[in-house]
């Protein structure tokens, strides 16, 4: 055992996605067992170690993802098993990069590396969950192209934990509560409930993690003695290339904490 921040490395640094789900696994049974932080690393990679497939393309050369034909099924399971995966490394990130990086009140730690680490856990549980249903309809992870879009807005913020906290959490995982319900529609209309109910599970425990993420937003933002909410927008306008689109989830945004007058125009 060597502290979660060592523990969440190696989980950056594991190129294979079951090989990533068991470090993370590793890394909340060595916290539950022991609650040691570790200390600060000397070295973070920028990007963390990923598989040779799926190839990383520019995002207009993705594939549609039309649930209504099998493949095109597949390449949506396959774009989220995406998202999960870079979701694991965000957490991981936030522990490995952020924990000693300021901002965090020292007392606050223990509850910052819980927090992300249950969030790491949940990730891999999502991730693991999708690649199953793949390979349940004859596919797998790697099968279809990918983009980086979500680690580029990680790169993008690696000096600034606030802007992290605004981008990954509070800005790309709510987006992510606002479309994931009318993709369970589309699967559940296709009677592909095994999908839907993934999908379920995974919208429920997202709420969390957004709650979670405005939780630290707000820890930062006070220590930094800024006000929260136009700190937000300043932080939205200079780190997120493009508009915060409706339609938004609001009940799912509210139940996390995420106050309207941040998002709504
Ligand atoms: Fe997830
Ligand atoms: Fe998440």
């Amino acid at each position: 055992m060597t502290g979660a921040v060592h523990n969440a490395l190696n989980v950056l640094l594991a190129a294979d996605p079951q090989q990533k789900v068991e470090r993370v696994f590793a890394l909340d049974a060595a916290w539950k067992a022991s609650h040691d932080i570790g200390d600060m690393e000397a070295f973070l990679p920028d990007d963390p170690m990923r598989p040779s497939r799926p190839e990383l393309v520019d995002p207009a050369k993705v594939p549609r993802r039309r649930p209504g034909s099998p493949a095109g099924r597949a390449a949506l399971l396959h774009a989220i098993a995406h998202i999960e995966l870079n979701a694991i490394d965000l957490a991981c990130d936030m522990i490995a990069r952020f924990t000693y990086g300021g901002s965090i009140t020292a007392h606050a730690r223990p509850d910052f590396v819980s927090d992300w680490i249950s969030v790491a856990c949940d990730e891999a549980r999502h991730y693991g969950m999708l690649a199953r249903r793949l390979a349940r309809i004859g596919y797998g992870y790697g099968d279809f192209p990918a983009h980086n879009g979500l680690w580029e807005a990680a790169l993008a913020t690696r000096e600034n934990v606030a802007a992290r906290l605004a981008i990954a959490p509070l800005v790309l995982e709510a987006r992510g509560l606002d479309v994931t319900p009318g993709i369970i529609r589309k699967l559940t209309s296709m009677n592909d409930s095994e999908s839907a109910a993934i999908l379920e599970t995974i919208y429920r425990e997202e709420i969390r993690h957004v709650f979670i993420g405005s939780r630290w937003y707000h820890h930062v933002a006070h220590n930094e003695l800024r006000e929260p909410e136009s700190y937000f927008k300043t932080l939205v306008k200079t780190y997120f290339k493009g508009e915060l689109k409706p339609p938004f989830n609001r009940p799912a945004r509210t139940l996390a904490e995420l106050p309207e007058s941040y998002y709504a125009a």
